[in-house]
């Protein structure tokens, strides 16, 4: 009875810790991808609603691909885009996104 306690325990702990790991993990992914062209990510999660990100994550990120895929300005990005790693990531990144969307209410912490 103990263990199976301290195992619901565990299991709550490593729930709540990988909810915020989601963000985190956002974050990061935006850092090694975008934050080349797009510059800090806050300010560009900042940039739009929580509705315009999840409409563009939509889909393991269809619509941003697109964006990218049919823009010449973006060419550098196309590989990373097509690329099938990338429909992993776009969940990371939607969370990471809406977290910080201008409507979020949460103030972006200087970085
Ligand atoms: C090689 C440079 C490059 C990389 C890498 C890149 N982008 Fe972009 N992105 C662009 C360009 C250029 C545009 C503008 C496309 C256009 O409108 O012609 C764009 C457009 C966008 C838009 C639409 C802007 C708007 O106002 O609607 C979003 C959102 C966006 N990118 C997010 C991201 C995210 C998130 C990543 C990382 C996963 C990323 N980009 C990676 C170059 C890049």
């Amino acid at each position: 009875m103990r263990t199976l306690n301290a195992t619901v325990a565990l299991i709550l702990i490593v729930g709540s810790t990988l909810l915020n790991a989601a963000t985190y993990k956002g974050q990061k992914i935006y850092m090694d991808s975008c934050k080349t062209c797009h510059g800090g990510g806050q300010e560009l999660a900042g940039s739009k609603k929580q509705r315009a990100w999840k409409k563009l994550m939509d889909n393991k990120g269809e619509k941003l691909v697109d964006i990218h895929l049919s823009s010449k300005k973006a060419s550098a990005s196309w590989e990373y885009f097509k690329d099938r790693s990338f429909a992993k990531k776009a969940k990371h990144l939607e969370d990471f996104l809406v977290e910080y969307a201008s409507d979020s209410g949460n103030v972006p912490a200087c970085n």
